[in-house]
């Protein structure tokens, strides 16, 4: 079965003042057919980029190697004019800042529309904002009311409220649901969540939750996130990124409740540290991304490592239906 998204080796980088930013580190990972991959790692793992470089967004990131396979079309180098094509119809990203991602001077209703717009004519989301005077006005509240509905959200006067505010006046789960309604409504084959819940207090990171696993299983999913909670409940599968690349993956309840590469054990550690334990420091704020270390990027800091790990970077070996890179590891036998 052809994978709807197929990432080998990418590799992405920024020319900065201070020396080269190694953001992407060789990331390989697959996403199937109807399947929710969560991809998990602390804050500069190279999550963002990675979601952006699927898009070509990332600038002024520049993917220096590896592929981009989408539905098995390679797009790493496709240009412009096709880009804007597959952004929102094909791949439909949810930003992580969901409080800026909304037009604030259109009403959610007009913000619905253009989404129409896009699956129904091409383009793209900001340029059809650009050009709407005297366009056509495509006004469909029967479609909008049945995507709001499948996110749990009831048709009535609160609904016909919703229509007519501005993204100022939502809270920032309602507006985080606009956007995801807005990508239900271009009806992508890959929907990618950049950190759905962050910056959400608990009340409204569980209805977020609740939104995405509405969604689960209607389209290919990619969920962003450093929390291990919104990946389980949301994901069917799991990668873990250090130093920008994927270094442990597999079925979430695999990796999350065994996890074996070293730094995947501190950070669900970390995370799942209970009251009276010591804090377990992940340490990815200790990885210099422009002068990157031989080897293994985990080496400097990890507690298990080997003479090996200082020199030859893990290849990854499949163990159990999960992949890890590290050289504590080798793969199975056939
Ligand atoms: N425009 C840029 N110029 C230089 N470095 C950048 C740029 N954008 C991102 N980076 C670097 O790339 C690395 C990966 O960043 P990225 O935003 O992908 O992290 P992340 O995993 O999404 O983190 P977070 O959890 O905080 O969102 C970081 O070290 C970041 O500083
Ligand atoms: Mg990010």
């Amino acid at each position: 079965m052809t994978a709807v998204l197929k990432v080998t080796g990418l590799h992405v980088t920024f020319d900065t003042a201070a020396g080269v930013v190694h953001a992407n580190n060789g990331v390989s990972l697959e996403a199937h057919e109807g399947e929710s991959l969560g991809i998990m790692g602390e804050s500069g793992c190279g999550k963002t980029v990675l979601c952006l470089s699927l898009l070509h967004l990332q600038h002024p990131g520049r993917i220096v190697k590896g592929s981009i396979l989408l539905d098995g079309r390679d797009i790493t180098r496709l240009g412009e004019t096709e880009m804007e094509r597959l952004r929102g119809r094909v791949i439909t990203l949810v930003p992580q800042n969901q409080a800026t991602a909304l037009n604030p001077a259109y009403t959610v209703r007009q913000q619905l529309e253009e989404a129409l717009k896009v699956r129904r004519h091409g383009g793209a989301l900001h340029r059809l904002a650009r050009n709407r005077h005297g366009s056509e006005q495509v006004s469909d509240v029967q479609e909008f009311k049945r995507v709001f509905e499948d996110l749990g959200f009831e048709s009535g006067p609160v609904f016909d409220r919703l229509l007519r505010s501005y993204p100022h006046q939502l809270s920032g789960g309602m507006r985080q649901r606009v956007l995801i309604a807005m990508a239900l409504l271009m009806r992508p084959r890959l929907l990618i969540a950049d950190e759905p819940t962050t910056a959400l207090d608990r009340a409204i990171k569980a209805q977020s939750l609740a939104t995405l696993q509405r969604v689960r299983g209607a389209l290919t999913l990619l969920v962003i996130s450093h929390d291990v909670e919104a990946i389980s409940a949301t994901c069917d599968r799991v990668a873990v990124m250090y130093g920008g690349r994927v270094i442990e993956s597999g079925p979430c309840d695999k990796v999350l409740s065994h996890p074996r590469h070293p730094y995947s054990r501190l950070l669900l550690a970390a995370q799942r540290r209970t009251r009276g334990q010591p804090l377990v420091a992940a340490a990815a704020e200790t990885l210099n991304l422009i002068d990157f270390p031989e080897g293994c990027a985990f080496h400097p800091v990890c507690p298990e490592v080997t003479p090996m790990c200082a020199t030859l970077a893990p290849p990854e070996s499949k163990i159990d239906g999960t992949m890890v890179a590290c050289h504590l590891y080798h793969e199975e036998a056939g």
